[in-house]
C-alpha cells in the first residue's frame, strides 16, 4: 500500500458524511454522474466497496468497485481532486480496492480506462486485455 503524506488517509465511505465531497469530485471533473445526485447516491450505496481519500476533513479522492464477492470485481470511477493529482492518492485508492479483492481469490479485476490514463493503470499492475489475445466488448450509447 502506498504511504501517503500524513494526514491523508484512505477509508471506506460513510455515505451520509462523505456524499457532498464525493459529488464534488464528479463535478470537478465534469462527469455527468453529478447531474443526477440521487442516482449517484444509489450508485455509491450499491457499490460493493467504496473508498475515499481524506486530508484532514476534506475529501480529495474517491474510488468504487462492484463485485460478486467471489470471483470478479469491476473497478470504477477513480477520481482525485485536480489540485492534488500526482501525489500518490489515485494509486492508494486503487490499491485499497486491489487489496480488498486479492487476485488469489478474485481472478479478474477489470476496468475501462479513460483516454490518457493507461500509464496510471499499467503502473498498478493492470494489463490491456489485448496482451492476452482477448478483446473487451462494450455496448454503449456513446
Ligand atoms: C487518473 C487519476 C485517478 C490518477 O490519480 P493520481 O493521484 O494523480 O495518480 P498517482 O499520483 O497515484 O499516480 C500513480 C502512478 O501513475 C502515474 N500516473 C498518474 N496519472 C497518470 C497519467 N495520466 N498517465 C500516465 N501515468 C500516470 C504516476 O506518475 C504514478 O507513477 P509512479 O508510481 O511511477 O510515480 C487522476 O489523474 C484523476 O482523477 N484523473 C481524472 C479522472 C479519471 O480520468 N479517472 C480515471 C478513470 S478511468
Amino acid at each position: 500500500m502506498t504511504r501517503l503524506r500524513p494526514p491523508i488517509s484512505i477509508r471506506e465511505v460513510d455515505l451520509d458524511r462523505d456524499f457532498p465531497g464525493i459529488i464534488g469530485l464528479y463535478r470537478a471533473h465534469e462527469w455527468s454522474h453529478a447531474n443526477d445526485p440521487q442516482r449517484l447516491q444509489t450508485a455509491v450505496r450499491c457499490s460493493s466497496y467504496a473508498v475515499v481519500a481524506v486530508d484532514e476533513n476534506e475529501i480529495v479522492g474517491f474510488a468504487r468497485a462492484m463485485s460478486d464477492e467471489a470471483f470478479a470485481v469491476y473497478i470504477a470511477d477513480i477520481l482525485v481532486t485536480p489540485e492534488r493529482q500526482r501525489e500518490g492518492i489515485g494509486r492508494a485508492l486503487t490499491q485499497a480496492i486491489q487489496e480488498r479483492y486479492p487476485l488469489e481469490t478474485y481472478h479478474h479485476q477489470v476496468l475501462i480506462a479513460e483516454r490518457g490514463v493507461e500509464g496510471f493503470y499499467r503502473s498498478l499492475g493492470m494489463t490491456p486485455v489485448s496482451t492476452f489475445g482477448l478483446t473487451a466488448f462494450i455496448r454503449t450509447h456513446r
